[in-house]
């Protein structure tokens, strides 16, 4: 396996110490993503929210510091589950945060229980967009919202350590997708066609 791909496969399933740098520079990387999510999130004093795929657990810490809200997050791989709960143990003892093993399609959370989701940078190693989406609108509260934090596929075509395991995909599949799921969506460009982050606004008397 080449340099480019075992960087990639890090990107997916963070494990050992390559999982540990890898996140670390998405830390990095992702500043403006993390910022806009926080915007897009407009998190209210009470609201309970949701991160799917929260890696080494840096912007539940940041928000959890922030507002006074109750933070979930599930996320598949069990080296980021410890890592993210080594870097949150104040606010998991605080019983503010819960941390747990799942993922997109499959969170084991209760109907109609979460006021905000989000995720940055999850969607390409999603198995199929669709089953996380009906999902994530079946944890939602009505009204709720979901905030999605992308790179288009052109910009992840720019990137060598895409070339294998990535879904890339274009705002306008992410935007019919949610719509086909029962959602309102609307796009904000982050990055000039590069970075975008889609809000998903459950849609009542939706019938799948
Ligand atoms: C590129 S990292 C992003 C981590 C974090 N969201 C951030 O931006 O710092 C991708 C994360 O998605 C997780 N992941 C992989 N497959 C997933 C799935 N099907 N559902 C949810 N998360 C998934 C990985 O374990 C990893 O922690």
């Amino acid at each position: 396996m080449g340099l480019m791909d075992y960087i990639g496969k890090q990107f997916h399933n963070p494990h050992g110490v390559g999982g540990r740098v890898a996140t670390l520079i998405m830390n990095i990387q992702n500043r403006g993503q993390y910022q806009a999510a926080e915007t897009a999130l407009s998190l209210k004093d009470g609201d309970k929210a949701l991160d799917i795929g929260f890696g080494n657990g840096y912007l539940l810490r940041r928000l959890a510091g922030a507002y006074p809200c109750a933070f979930w997050g599930v996320d598949p791989s069990r080296d980021m589950l410890r890592a993210a709960s080594k870097r949150n143990q104040k606010y998991i003892r605080q019983g503010r945060m819960t941390l747990l093993s799942g993922n997109a399609e499959q969170t084991g959370l209760p109907d109609d229980f979460f006021d905000k989701i989000y995720t940055v940078n999850t969607v390409y190693f999603w198995p199929s967009l669709d089953a996380g989406l009906r999902e994530i609108r079946r944890i939602l509260k009505p009204d709720g919202i979901f905030v999605n934090a992308v790179y288009s596929k052109e910009a992840l075509d720019r990137l060598p350590v895409t070339r294998h395991g990535y879904r890339k995909y274009d705002v306008k599949e992410l935007e019919s997708a949610g719509n086909a799921d029962g959602f309102s969506v609307e796009v904000k460009e982050i990055k000039r066609r590069s970075a975008y982050c889609i809000i998903y606004k459950k849609t009542e008397g939706w019938r799948s």
